[in-house]
C-alpha cells in the first residue's frame, strides 16, 4: 500500500491532504494508496525522510514550508528545475534513492491561461517562491523583471537568474504579474506594500497573485475590476499537486476533482 504525504512545519491547515485524496479517489487509486501529513520540525527533516525512503512503504511526499531547501539539499538525485530553483516540493523514494522535483515551477505555468513567451512579466518579491517562479518563466521564453521591497535581495536573485530588476515598475508594462509575496494573508493593504494601485491593472493582463485565502484578493479584486484576468494560489496549489500525482502514479489526475476538494 504505497503512503504519500505532505511534510511541513507546520502542516495541519495544508490542503494537500484533501486534494490528493480526491485525486487518488478519482484516479481510482484510494483503495490502494493514501494520502496524509506529517509534521516535521527542521531538526528532525534529513532523519524522517531518511527513515521514510528506507522503511519502503512511502512513495514519495510533497514538502513545503520550511523545507524545500533542505529537501534538494539532502535528495540523491535532483531534476534540473529543482537544482536551478534551490528547492524541492516533491520526493520521490526509488530503488532506495530520493529523488528531488519542483513542480510549483511547472504548476506555476500550467495554472496560466496562456504562456507569455516572448512577452514581459513582473516578479513581485524575492523569496522561496519567487525563486521558482522566476526560473520557471525564464526559462519558458518570458522576458521577467524582478521587484522586491529589499532593493538589495531583489537585485541578487535578478542577477543569479540573469533577468531584469525594476525598482519602480510600470505595472502596465506586462503582460503578466505575480505576486509571490505573502502581502495581504495577514489582512494588511497590498496596495500599501507593493508597486501597485488600485487602478494599476489594464484589461487582457494576467494577474496571479500566490497568496491564497477564503475571498479573492484585493489584488485580484482589482484585477478583475479592471478586465485583467486573475488566478489565484489555490489554482496553483491544485496545478503543482497534479503534476507531483503524475510523478508518483504515472498517472494525470482529475483537475477537476482536485479544484473541486481544494475550495471545499
Ligand atoms: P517564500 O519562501 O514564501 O517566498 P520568504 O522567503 O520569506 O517566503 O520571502 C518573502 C518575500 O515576501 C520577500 O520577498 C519579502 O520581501 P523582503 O525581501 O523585503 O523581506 C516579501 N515580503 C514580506 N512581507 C512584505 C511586506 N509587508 N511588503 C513587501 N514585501 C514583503
Amino acid at each position: 500500500m504505497p503512503g504519500l504525504a505532505v511534510i511541513g512545519h507546520p502542516v495541519a491547515h495544508s490542503r494537500s491532504p484533501d486534494m490528493q485524496t480526491a485525486a487518488l479517489s478519482d484516479l481510482g487509486l484510494a483503495g490502494e494508496w493514501t494520502y496524509g501529513a506529517i509534521d516535521v520540525s527542521p531538526e528532525d527533516f534529513e532523519a524522517t525522510i531518511a527513515e521514510l525512503s528506507a522503511a519502503g512503504e512511502y512513495a514519495g511526499v510533497n514538502i513545503t514550508v520550511p523545507h524545500k531547501e533542505a529537501a534538494v539539499a539532502m535528495a540523491d538525485e535532483a531534476t534540473e528545475s529543482a537544482r536551478a530553483i534551490g528547492a524541492a516540493n516533491t520526493l520521490t523514494f526509488r530503488d532506495g534513492l530520493i529523488v528531488a522535483d519542483n513542480t510549483d515551477a511547472g504548476g506555476l505555468l500550467r495554472s496560466l491561461p496562456y504562456l507569455p513567451d516572448g512577452e514581459r512579466a513582473l516578479v513581485l518579491g524575492a523569496g522561496g517562491a519567487a525563486r521558482a517562479a522566476i526560473w520557471a518563466l525564464a526559462d519558458a521564453g518570458v522576458k521577467v523583471d524582478v521587484w522586491n521591497r529589499t532593493r538589495s535581495k531583489g537585485e541578487e536573485l535578478a542577477a543569479h537568474f540573469k533577468v531584469g530588476f525594476m525598482e519602480h515598475p510600470n505595472p502596465a508594462d506586462y503582460a503578466l504579474i505575480v505576486n509571490t509575496t505573502a502581502v495581504g494573508l495577514g489582512g494588511e493593504d497590498a496596495f500599501a506594500h507593493l508597486p501597485l494601485t488600485a487602478d494599476s491593472f489594464v484589461p487582457g493582463q494576467v494577474v496571479l497573485d500566490m497568496v491564497y485565502t477564503e475571498e479573492p484578493s484585493a489584488l485580484l479584486a482589482a484585477a478583475a475590476a479592471a478586465g485583467a484576468t486573475t488566478v489565484d494560489g489555490l489554482e496553483m496549489l491544485v496545478q503543482q499537486g497534479a503534476l507531483s500525482m503524475r510523478i508518483w502514479t504515472g498517472e494525470e489526475p482529475s483537475i477537476e476533482a482536485m479544484r473541486t476538494a481544494v475550495r471545499r
